[in-house]
Protein backbone atom coordinates (compact mmCIF):
# COMPACT_ATOMS: atom_id res chain seq x y z
CA UNK A 1 0.00 0.00 0.00
CA UNK A 2 1.16 3.39 -0.93
CA UNK A 3 0.60 6.74 1.52
CA UNK A 4 2.21 10.05 1.46
CA UNK A 5 2.59 12.69 4.26
CA UNK A 6 4.35 15.54 5.26
CA UNK A 7 6.83 14.30 7.69
CA UNK A 8 7.31 11.02 8.43
CA UNK A 9 8.75 10.08 12.06
CA UNK A 10 10.60 6.59 12.89
CA UNK A 11 10.31 6.03 16.40
CA UNK A 12 7.99 6.42 19.28
CA UNK A 13 10.17 7.86 22.20
CA UNK A 14 10.39 10.83 23.56
CA UNK A 15 11.94 12.70 19.95
CA UNK A 16 9.09 11.41 17.81
CA UNK A 17 6.15 12.03 19.59
CA UNK A 18 7.28 15.34 20.89
CA UNK A 19 7.89 16.41 16.90
CA UNK A 20 4.56 14.81 16.15
CA UNK A 21 2.50 16.81 18.36
CA UNK A 22 4.43 19.79 17.63
CA UNK A 23 4.00 19.49 13.82
CA UNK A 24 0.15 18.79 14.48
CA UNK A 25 -0.32 22.00 16.33
CA UNK A 26 1.04 23.39 13.55
CA UNK A 27 -1.10 21.55 11.18
CA UNK A 28 1.24 19.49 9.71
CA UNK A 29 0.95 16.06 8.63
CA UNK A 30 2.84 12.95 9.94
CA UNK A 31 3.15 9.09 10.06
CA UNK A 32 4.89 8.06 13.47
CA UNK A 33 6.14 4.10 12.33
CA UNK A 34 7.49 2.42 15.74
CA UNK A 35 8.63 -1.44 15.81
CA UNK A 36 7.62 -1.97 19.13
CA UNK A 37 4.38 -2.96 21.07
CA UNK A 38 2.83 0.36 22.58
CA UNK A 39 3.18 -1.66 25.87
CA UNK A 40 6.93 -1.95 25.76
CA UNK A 41 7.49 1.76 25.18
CA UNK A 42 5.29 3.00 27.92
CA UNK A 43 6.71 0.37 30.84
CA UNK A 44 10.66 0.88 29.58
CA UNK A 45 12.35 2.25 32.58
CA UNK A 46 14.34 5.04 31.94
CA UNK A 47 15.93 8.36 33.75
CA UNK A 48 13.53 10.62 34.77
CA UNK A 49 14.71 14.22 35.20
CA UNK A 50 13.20 16.86 33.14
CA UNK A 51 14.74 19.84 32.36
CA UNK A 52 13.06 23.79 33.08
CA UNK A 53 12.54 24.31 29.47
CA UNK A 54 11.33 20.84 29.12
CA UNK A 55 8.38 20.93 31.53
CA UNK A 56 7.97 24.79 29.82
CA UNK A 57 7.97 22.95 26.45
CA UNK A 58 5.61 20.14 27.66
CA UNK A 59 2.85 23.14 28.74
CA UNK A 60 3.48 25.50 26.32
CA UNK A 61 2.51 22.39 24.01
CA UNK A 62 -0.53 21.32 25.85
CA UNK A 63 0.64 17.97 27.24
CA UNK A 64 2.18 19.07 30.63
CA UNK A 65 -1.28 18.11 32.66
CA UNK A 66 0.70 14.80 34.11
CA UNK A 67 3.63 16.62 34.43
CA UNK A 68 1.62 19.57 36.20
CA UNK A 69 -0.09 17.37 38.62
CA UNK A 70 2.62 13.96 39.71
CA UNK A 71 5.91 15.68 38.52
CA UNK A 72 7.99 16.41 41.84
CA UNK A 73 9.22 19.55 41.75
CA UNK A 74 13.18 19.93 42.84
CA UNK A 75 14.60 23.47 43.66
CA UNK A 76 18.11 22.11 44.23
CA UNK A 77 20.17 18.45 44.85
CA UNK A 78 22.82 17.22 47.21
CA UNK A 79 26.40 16.94 46.40
CA UNK A 80 27.54 13.84 48.76
CA UNK A 81 31.49 13.62 49.48
CA UNK A 82 33.42 12.14 52.90
CA UNK A 83 30.25 11.25 54.41
CA UNK A 84 28.57 14.83 54.31
CA UNK A 85 26.01 16.28 52.08
CA UNK A 86 26.12 19.56 50.37
CA UNK A 87 23.34 21.17 49.07
CA UNK A 88 23.08 23.22 45.93
CA UNK A 89 20.41 25.37 45.58
CA UNK A 90 19.58 25.77 41.81
CA UNK A 91 16.23 27.79 42.03
CA UNK A 92 18.45 30.66 43.95
CA UNK A 93 21.05 30.12 41.74
CA UNK A 94 19.48 30.44 38.84
CA UNK A 95 16.46 32.93 39.27
CA UNK A 96 14.14 30.79 39.75
CA UNK A 97 14.18 27.91 37.62
CA UNK A 98 14.23 23.90 39.11
CA UNK A 99 13.97 20.25 37.31
CA UNK A 100 11.07 18.33 37.81
CA UNK A 101 11.51 14.19 38.22
CA UNK A 102 9.07 12.68 36.13
CA UNK A 103 9.82 9.36 34.77
CA UNK A 104 10.32 9.16 30.89
CA UNK A 105 7.53 6.64 30.78
CA UNK A 106 4.85 8.98 32.00
CA UNK A 107 6.42 11.92 29.41
CA UNK A 108 5.66 9.14 26.89
CA UNK A 109 2.02 7.69 27.89
CA UNK A 110 1.00 11.56 28.01
CA UNK A 111 2.28 11.99 24.81
CA UNK A 112 0.87 8.63 23.32
CA UNK A 113 -2.74 10.14 25.02
CA UNK A 114 -1.98 13.09 23.27
CA UNK A 115 -1.13 11.44 19.95
CA UNK A 116 -4.67 9.62 19.78
CA UNK A 117 -6.69 12.59 21.11
CA UNK A 118 -5.50 13.91 17.33
CA UNK A 119 -6.33 11.24 15.70
CA UNK A 120 -3.39 11.15 13.34
CA UNK A 121 -1.31 7.94 12.95
CA UNK A 122 0.46 6.09 15.33
CA UNK A 123 1.85 2.90 13.96
CA UNK A 124 2.71 0.54 16.93
CA UNK A 125 4.94 -3.05 15.77
CA UNK A 126 5.77 -2.22 12.28
CA UNK A 127 7.95 -4.72 11.05
CA UNK A 128 10.92 -4.77 8.75
CA UNK A 129 11.02 -0.73 8.82
CA UNK A 130 13.70 0.83 5.93
CA UNK A 131 14.51 4.32 5.30
CA UNK A 132 15.55 5.37 2.06
CA UNK A 133 15.43 8.52 -1.02
CA UNK A 134 17.02 10.89 1.37
CA UNK A 135 18.51 12.90 -1.88
CA UNK A 136 15.69 13.00 -3.57
CA UNK A 137 12.16 15.04 -3.14
CA UNK A 138 10.01 11.81 -1.72
CA UNK A 139 12.26 9.88 0.81
CA UNK A 140 10.17 6.88 1.66
CA UNK A 141 9.71 4.83 5.21
CA UNK A 142 8.79 1.18 3.96
CA UNK A 143 7.60 -1.28 6.72
CA UNK A 144 4.98 -3.96 7.35
CA UNK A 145 2.11 -3.46 9.20
CA UNK A 146 -0.76 -5.47 10.24
CA UNK A 147 0.37 -8.39 7.44
CA UNK A 148 0.43 -5.61 4.88
CA UNK A 149 3.60 -4.21 3.48
CA UNK A 150 3.68 -0.09 3.16
CA UNK A 151 5.85 2.74 1.31
CA UNK A 152 5.33 5.78 3.24
CA UNK A 153 6.69 8.82 0.70
CA UNK A 154 6.98 12.04 2.81
CA UNK A 155 8.66 15.29 2.31
CA UNK A 156 11.00 14.49 5.05
CA UNK A 157 12.19 11.97 7.38
CA UNK A 158 12.61 11.94 10.94
CA UNK A 159 14.76 9.96 12.07
CA UNK A 160 13.89 9.52 15.79
CA UNK A 161 14.53 5.64 16.13
CA UNK A 162 17.10 6.04 19.13
CA UNK A 163 20.69 4.70 19.55
CA UNK A 164 19.94 1.11 17.98
CA UNK A 165 17.75 2.53 15.12
CA UNK A 166 17.86 2.40 11.55
CA UNK A 167 18.05 5.78 10.22
CA UNK A 168 21.56 6.95 11.19
CA UNK A 169 22.64 3.63 9.26
CA UNK A 170 21.03 4.47 6.62
CA UNK A 171 22.83 7.32 5.90
CA UNK A 172 26.18 5.94 3.66
CA UNK A 173 29.56 5.64 5.64
CA UNK A 174 31.63 8.69 4.94
CA UNK A 175 28.76 11.04 5.16
CA UNK A 176 28.66 10.95 8.94
CA UNK A 177 31.43 11.66 11.36
CA UNK A 178 31.21 9.69 14.75
CA UNK A 179 32.74 10.71 17.89
CA UNK A 180 32.64 8.32 21.00
CA UNK A 181 33.82 7.93 24.72
CA UNK A 182 33.39 4.93 26.48
CA UNK A 183 34.07 4.60 30.19
CA UNK A 184 35.40 2.28 32.45
CA UNK A 185 32.01 1.41 34.82
CA UNK A 186 28.25 1.21 34.17
CA UNK A 187 25.72 1.59 36.57
CA UNK A 188 23.51 -0.83 38.38
CA UNK A 189 20.17 0.90 38.76
CA UNK A 190 16.90 0.00 41.02
CA UNK A 191 13.31 0.93 41.59
CA UNK A 192 12.26 -0.40 45.38
CA UNK A 193 8.87 -0.07 46.98
CA UNK A 194 10.30 2.72 49.74
CA UNK A 195 8.91 6.41 50.56
CA UNK A 196 12.16 8.41 49.25
CA UNK A 197 14.02 9.77 52.53
CA UNK A 198 15.45 13.06 50.41
CA UNK A 199 12.90 15.62 48.78
CA UNK A 200 16.18 15.70 46.46
CA UNK A 201 18.37 13.61 44.56
CA UNK A 202 21.94 12.93 46.01
CA UNK A 203 25.02 12.52 43.67
CA UNK A 204 27.81 10.63 45.82
CA UNK A 205 31.65 10.26 45.44
CA UNK A 206 32.32 7.06 47.90
CA UNK A 207 35.73 5.29 47.63
CA UNK A 208 34.07 2.48 46.63
CA UNK A 209 32.58 4.37 43.64
CA UNK A 210 29.74 6.73 42.33
CA UNK A 211 26.44 6.19 43.94
CA UNK A 212 22.86 7.87 43.42
CA UNK A 213 19.96 8.35 45.14
CA UNK A 214 16.77 9.12 43.07
CA UNK A 215 12.74 8.91 43.23
CA UNK A 216 9.87 8.43 41.28
CA UNK A 217 6.83 9.31 43.44
CA UNK A 218 6.46 9.55 46.80
CA UNK A 219 6.49 5.81 47.66
CA UNK A 220 9.08 4.68 45.25
CA UNK A 221 12.95 5.31 45.38
CA UNK A 222 15.39 5.24 42.20
CA UNK A 223 18.78 4.24 43.42
CA UNK A 224 22.12 3.45 41.23
CA UNK A 225 25.87 2.73 41.97
CA UNK A 226 28.73 2.24 39.76
CA UNK A 227 29.57 -1.55 38.87
CA UNK A 228 32.21 -2.61 36.09
CA UNK A 229 31.25 -1.83 32.77
CA UNK A 230 30.91 -5.78 32.14
CA UNK A 231 28.75 -6.73 35.69
CA UNK A 232 26.20 -8.91 35.43
CA UNK A 233 22.89 -8.44 37.31
CA UNK A 234 22.62 -12.04 38.08
CA UNK A 235 25.76 -11.60 40.55
CA UNK A 236 23.90 -9.23 42.74
CA UNK A 237 21.23 -10.61 45.24
CA UNK A 238 18.81 -8.10 46.62
CA UNK A 239 20.86 -7.87 50.00
CA UNK A 240 24.22 -7.11 48.13
CA UNK A 241 22.41 -4.42 46.50
CA UNK A 242 20.94 -3.08 49.31
CA UNK A 243 24.18 -3.46 51.20
CA UNK A 244 26.31 -1.70 48.89
CA UNK A 245 23.93 1.46 48.32
CA UNK A 246 24.06 1.74 52.11
CA UNK A 247 27.49 1.82 52.24
CA UNK A 248 28.28 4.45 49.61
CA UNK A 249 25.35 6.56 50.74
CA UNK A 250 25.02 6.59 54.47
CA UNK A 251 26.35 9.97 55.84
CA UNK A 252 27.61 11.25 58.50
CA UNK A 253 24.59 12.69 60.62
CA UNK A 254 23.08 9.29 59.93
CA UNK A 255 20.77 10.42 56.48
CA UNK A 256 20.92 6.90 54.08
CA UNK A 257 17.96 5.80 51.72
CA UNK A 258 14.97 3.92 53.12
CA UNK A 259 15.16 0.25 52.37
CA UNK A 260 12.02 -1.37 50.47
CA UNK A 261 11.18 -4.23 48.27
CA UNK A 262 13.05 -4.12 44.72
CA UNK A 263 10.73 -4.40 41.85
CA UNK A 264 13.15 -3.73 39.17
CA UNK A 265 16.65 -3.96 38.92
CA UNK A 266 19.24 -3.59 35.60
CA UNK A 267 23.17 -2.96 34.73
CA UNK A 268 23.36 0.42 32.02
CA UNK A 269 26.43 1.18 30.20
CA UNK A 270 27.77 4.56 29.93
CA UNK A 271 28.69 6.39 26.89
CA UNK A 272 28.98 9.56 25.34
CA UNK A 273 28.45 9.76 21.76
CA UNK A 274 27.25 12.34 18.68
CA UNK A 275 27.16 11.72 14.81
CA UNK A 276 27.09 14.47 13.16
CA UNK A 277 25.78 16.20 10.82
CA UNK A 278 22.21 15.26 12.01
CA UNK A 279 21.19 15.77 8.39
CA UNK A 280 21.30 13.97 5.88
CA UNK A 281 19.61 15.42 2.49
CA UNK A 282 15.77 14.70 3.61
CA UNK A 283 16.79 12.84 6.29
CA UNK A 284 16.81 14.49 9.94
CA UNK A 285 17.98 13.04 13.15
CA UNK A 286 16.95 14.03 16.63
CA UNK A 287 17.32 12.46 19.98
CA UNK A 288 19.07 9.35 21.03
CA UNK A 289 19.61 8.49 17.40
CA UNK A 290 22.10 11.19 17.03
CA UNK A 291 23.79 11.17 20.30
CA UNK A 292 24.06 9.46 23.98
CA UNK A 293 24.92 10.78 26.79
CA UNK A 294 25.98 9.26 30.02
CA UNK A 295 23.43 9.76 32.65
CA UNK A 296 24.98 11.40 35.21
CA UNK A 297 23.84 14.72 34.09
CA UNK A 298 20.08 13.45 33.01
CA UNK A 299 20.27 15.20 29.90
CA UNK A 300 19.31 12.59 27.21
CA UNK A 301 15.39 13.05 26.86
CA UNK A 302 16.09 16.91 27.33
CA UNK A 303 18.05 17.22 24.31
CA UNK A 304 15.74 15.45 22.92
CA UNK A 305 13.31 17.59 23.19
CA UNK A 306 15.71 20.30 22.42
CA UNK A 307 16.77 19.03 18.87
CA UNK A 308 12.82 18.34 17.49
CA UNK A 309 11.85 22.28 18.81
CA UNK A 310 14.49 22.74 16.75
CA UNK A 311 13.25 21.24 13.83
CA UNK A 312 9.66 21.95 14.22
CA UNK A 313 10.86 25.52 14.02
CA UNK A 314 12.45 24.47 10.54
CA UNK A 315 9.55 22.57 8.87
CA UNK A 316 6.86 25.21 10.15
CA UNK A 317 8.96 27.76 7.74
CA UNK A 318 9.64 25.34 5.31
CA UNK A 319 5.62 24.04 5.30
CA UNK A 320 4.41 27.58 6.01
CA UNK A 321 6.37 29.83 3.00
CA UNK A 322 9.19 27.59 1.78
CA UNK A 323 11.94 28.71 3.64
CA UNK A 324 14.79 26.42 4.14
CA UNK A 325 17.19 28.34 6.30
CA UNK A 326 16.73 26.70 9.44
CA UNK A 327 16.80 23.20 7.91
CA UNK A 328 20.61 24.14 7.06
CA UNK A 329 20.81 25.73 9.84
CA UNK A 330 19.60 22.58 11.93
CA UNK A 331 22.43 20.35 12.23
CA UNK A 332 24.91 23.63 13.37
CA UNK A 333 22.13 24.67 15.72
CA UNK A 334 21.54 21.31 17.23
CA UNK A 335 25.17 20.54 17.70
CA UNK A 336 26.05 23.64 19.57
CA UNK A 337 23.54 22.22 21.82
CA UNK A 338 24.58 18.85 22.27
CA UNK A 339 28.14 19.54 22.41
CA UNK A 340 27.43 21.59 25.71
CA UNK A 341 25.38 18.69 27.12
CA UNK A 342 27.86 16.30 26.15
CA UNK A 343 30.88 18.21 28.25
CA UNK A 344 28.46 18.92 31.01
CA UNK A 345 27.53 15.24 31.11
CA UNK A 346 30.99 14.22 30.59
CA UNK A 347 32.28 16.75 33.54
CA UNK A 348 29.51 15.85 36.00
CA UNK A 349 30.72 11.86 35.39
CA UNK A 350 34.35 12.41 35.37
CA UNK A 351 33.89 14.21 38.72
CA UNK A 352 31.99 11.69 40.55
CA UNK A 353 32.96 8.08 39.36
CA UNK A 354 36.02 6.16 40.29
CA UNK A 355 38.34 5.57 37.41
CA UNK A 356 39.97 1.84 37.46
CA UNK A 357 43.81 3.27 36.44
CA UNK A 358 43.83 6.44 38.94
CA UNK A 359 45.95 6.95 41.98
CA UNK A 360 45.92 8.41 45.21
CA UNK A 361 46.97 11.81 43.23
CA UNK A 362 43.67 11.23 41.47
CA UNK A 363 41.84 10.69 44.47
CA UNK A 364 43.13 13.82 46.14
CA UNK A 365 42.13 16.16 43.34
CA UNK A 366 38.57 14.54 42.60
CA UNK A 367 38.42 15.13 46.31
CA UNK A 368 39.52 18.75 45.71
CA UNK A 369 37.23 19.39 42.90
CA UNK A 370 34.25 18.61 45.17
CA UNK A 371 35.40 20.68 48.11
CA UNK A 372 35.70 23.72 45.81
CA UNK A 373 32.50 22.95 43.68
CA UNK A 374 30.24 23.08 46.68
CA UNK A 375 32.14 25.60 48.43
CA UNK A 376 32.46 28.54 45.72
CA UNK A 377 29.12 30.75 44.54
CA UNK A 378 30.83 30.49 41.02
CA UNK A 379 30.95 26.86 40.78
CA UNK A 380 27.84 26.07 42.00
CA UNK A 381 25.89 28.42 39.39
CA UNK A 382 27.84 26.42 36.71
CA UNK A 383 26.77 23.50 37.52
CA UNK A 384 23.17 24.67 38.93
CA UNK A 385 22.24 26.72 34.91
CA UNK A 386 23.87 23.65 33.16
CA UNK A 387 21.89 21.12 35.51
CA UNK A 388 18.57 22.90 35.07
CA UNK A 389 18.69 23.24 31.21
CA UNK A 390 20.62 26.35 29.44
CA UNK A 391 18.14 28.54 27.21
CA UNK A 392 16.67 26.91 23.67
CA UNK A 393 18.05 27.66 20.76
CA UNK A 394 14.85 29.07 19.46
CA UNK A 395 11.67 30.52 21.12
CA UNK A 396 8.49 28.45 21.72
CA UNK A 397 6.86 31.43 19.65
CA UNK A 398 9.06 30.69 16.35
CA UNK A 399 7.94 26.91 16.55
CA UNK A 400 4.70 28.11 16.52
CA UNK A 401 3.36 28.12 20.17
N1 LIG B 1 11.71 1.21 13.48
C1 LIG B 1 10.81 1.89 14.22
N2 LIG B 1 11.06 2.31 15.48
C2 LIG B 1 12.25 2.00 16.01
C3 LIG B 1 13.23 1.27 15.27
C4 LIG B 1 12.91 0.87 13.96
N3 LIG B 1 13.78 0.17 13.24
N4 LIG B 1 14.31 1.13 16.08
C5 LIG B 1 14.03 1.72 17.24
N5 LIG B 1 12.78 2.25 17.22
C6 LIG B 1 12.07 2.95 18.29
C7 LIG B 1 12.35 2.41 19.68
O1 LIG B 1 11.57 1.25 19.95
C8 LIG B 1 11.96 3.58 20.54
O2 LIG B 1 10.60 3.57 20.92
O3 LIG B 1 12.49 4.29 18.35
C9 LIG B 1 12.23 4.80 19.66
C10 LIG B 1 13.42 5.59 20.13
O4 LIG B 1 13.14 6.13 21.40
P1 LIG B 1 14.25 6.44 22.50
O5 LIG B 1 15.27 5.36 22.49
O6 LIG B 1 13.54 6.73 23.76
O7 LIG B 1 15.01 7.74 21.94
P2 LIG B 1 14.56 9.27 21.86
O8 LIG B 1 13.13 9.41 21.51
O9 LIG B 1 15.61 9.94 21.06
O10 LIG B 1 14.63 9.78 23.35
C11 LIG B 1 15.79 10.09 24.01
O11 LIG B 1 15.55 8.24 25.43
O12 LIG B 1 17.29 6.71 25.63
C12 LIG B 1 16.53 7.67 26.25
O13 LIG B 1 17.82 8.54 27.94
C13 LIG B 1 17.43 8.73 26.63
O14 LIG B 1 15.96 10.11 27.63
C14 LIG B 1 16.61 9.91 26.42
C15 LIG B 1 15.61 9.65 25.42
C1 LIG C 1 16.79 9.00 37.54
O1 LIG C 1 15.98 9.39 38.41
O2 LIG C 1 16.57 7.99 36.88
C2 LIG C 1 18.02 9.77 37.31
C3 LIG C 1 18.23 10.95 37.99
C4 LIG C 1 19.39 11.68 37.77
C5 LIG C 1 20.33 11.22 36.88
C6 LIG C 1 20.11 10.04 36.18
C7 LIG C 1 18.96 9.32 36.40
O3 LIG C 1 21.45 11.93 36.70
Amino acid sequence: MIHRTQVGIVGAGPAGLLLGHLLHLNGIDSVIVEDRSREHVIDRVRAGVLEQGTVDLMTAMGVGRGVQHSGLRHEGLYISFLGQRHRINLAELTGGKAITVYGQNEVVRDLIEARAETGRPLLFEAEHVSVGGFDSSSPEIRFRHGGVDHALQCDFIAGCDGFHGICRPSIPSGSLTVHERQYPFAWLGILAEAAPSSDELVYTYHERGFALFSMRSPSMTRLYFQVPPDESIETWSDDAIWSEMLERMTTRDGWRPTVGRIIQKAVTPMRSFVATPMRHGRLFLAGDSAHIVPPTGAKGLNLAASDVLVLARALKEYFTDGRTEWLDRYPEVCARRVWKAQRFSWWMTSTLHRFPDENAFDYHRQIADLDYLTGSRAAMTSLAEQYVGLPAEVSFESAGL
